[in-house]
């Protein structure tokens, strides 16, 4: 397949998209450092180099607006949902320079490590009661619906400090913010999200409200409390977005991440039973399951100024889709990459969490969920094979990768 082949081929509208997305980015890997994707209207970035380099150019390739410049709404939704509204316009992943670092100081200082930490053993307990019950269940199992949607579901709810009956509603106003980036939603689709996002940034409202009255040891009183205490002077509008992003950011990736990380290790025999066999550390497992299968395929980047990446001229304005999961996959830097192996030298150069200004702020939370989901699940169930031949459908998307449900056998 030629260059023009495959650039034209990557589009997420083609049935065959899910099942050749990897070759696909192989073959755009391969042939140039950024080719223009005709089917989204942007510059894939592929290689690992060109990926990490793009990452730590937030002057020559801001995020600012790049997002939003992804976002195809109809005039109607735009009404509800305008992108200057404060859950788009305060996005910590769609702004640069002053504004993002205004945002993302306070995020950082409320991630603490302590914070992370705090959160293990309910993690842990989360876990074991989601496969308690997933033994409990009778008929079919499917892994993703069982334990990888309802755990971060529920780690979000915690870090929050929010009952976790809470959690369905949550769930659907992230739905309404993921189909927000689906280009071609029907019109009343695209009304339904701007609803629910309104809908959620009246609930985080109301909720940083509570949580000034009678705080907690939660994420969101942290942060209400540093304004309180003068460590920040986010407004609230900034507030209630930063807030919105680590939602956002924080649980769909996870669920996501989990789903395809099980099909990988269910697949490789060898792999699961060494996971079983308690051979492979925390550390190793969840930088080979992110390398090899993080939900975050690629994100938006645009070109501030004509330029050029590995001597493939950008033009100015240009939006960049900067491909994380082709560059986790660059055989340059991963030998044979579409093997797991956990003794990878070059391991911790993946890339799932970006690089540069806007690495992940919870990295280590979404490290924590996977290896206690991994590994206590391998523990429990220690014979779970998928269902042979069971078709393995994915999400039709350039930009999220997720594994929409995994039917196993646990014994
Ligand atoms: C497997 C799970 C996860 C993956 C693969 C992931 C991936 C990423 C990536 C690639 C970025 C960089 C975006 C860019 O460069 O434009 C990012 C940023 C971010 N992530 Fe994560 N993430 C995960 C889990 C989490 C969790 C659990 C949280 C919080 C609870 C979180 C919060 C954030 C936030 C707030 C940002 C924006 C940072 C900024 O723009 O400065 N993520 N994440």
């Amino acid at each position: 397949m030629s260059t023009v082949t495959a650039a034209a081929a990557f589009d997420p509208a083609r049935p065959a998209f899910t099942t050749e997305r990897f070759a696909l980015l192989d073959l755009l890997r391969a042939e140039a450092p950024a080719t223009y994707l005709p089917a989204l209207r942007v510059w894939a970035v592929t290689r690992w180099s060109d990926v990490r380099a793009v990452l730590r150019d937030a002057t020559t390739f801001p995020s600012g607006s790049a997002f939003s410049a992804a976002v195809h709404l109809a005039p109607e939704a735009m009404a509800i949902m305008p992108l200057d509204s404060p859950l788009l316009a305060y996005s910590i992943i769609n702004v640069d320079g002053v504004l993002h670092t205004r945002l993302r100081d306070p995020l950082i200082a409320a991630f603490s490590p302590k914070r992370v930490n705090a959160l293990a053993p309910t993690v842990a307990s989360d876990v074991e009661d989601l496969l308690e019950a997933l033994a409990a269940t009778q008929g079919d199992h499917d892994l993703v619906a069982a334990l990888c949607r309802p755990l971060p579901l529920r780690t979000i709810c915690r870090l929050f400090g929010i009952p976790l009956g809470d959690a369905a509603q949550l769930r659907a106003w992230s739905d309404a913010f993921i189909s927000f980036q689906i280009p071609g939603l029907p019109v009343e689709a695209q009304v339904g999200a701007a609803h629910g996002l309104r809908a959620l940034e009246s609930y985080l409202r109301d909720l940083i409200g509570e949580k000034a009255n009678a705080p907690d040891d939660g994420l969101i009183s942290a942060l209400t409390q540093g304004r309180t205490d003068g460590s920040h002077d986010l407004s609230d509008d900034e507030l209630v977005a930063d807030i919105a992003s680590v939602f956002f950011a924080g649980h769909e990736t996870t669920i996501n991440t989990l789903g395809n990380a099980f099909h990988a290790v269910l697949t490789d025999r060898a792999v699961w039973d060494a996971i079983v066999a308690g051979d492979v550390t925390a550390e190793a497992l969840t930088t080979e399951l992110l390398r090899h299968d993080t939900s975050v395929m690629g994100l938006y980047r645009r070109a501030a100024t004509d330029t050029e990446i590995g001597g493939v001229a950008i033009p100015r304005g240009a939006t960049l889709w900067v491909a994380f999961g082709a560059a986790n996959r660059d055989p340059a830097l991963f030998e044979q990459p579409q093997d797991l192996r956990f003794d990878r030298p070059t391991a911790n150069q993946q890339l799932a969490f970006g690089a540069g200004i806007h690495y992940c702020v919870g990295s280590a939370l979404a490290r924590l969920q996977i290896a206690e989901v991994i590994t206590r699940t391998a523990r429990r169930f220690p014979r779970m094979r998928l269902v042979p031949h069971a078709p393995i459908v994915e999400l039709p998307h350039h930009a999220l990768r997720a594994t929409l449900a995994l039917p196993v056998l646990l014994a």
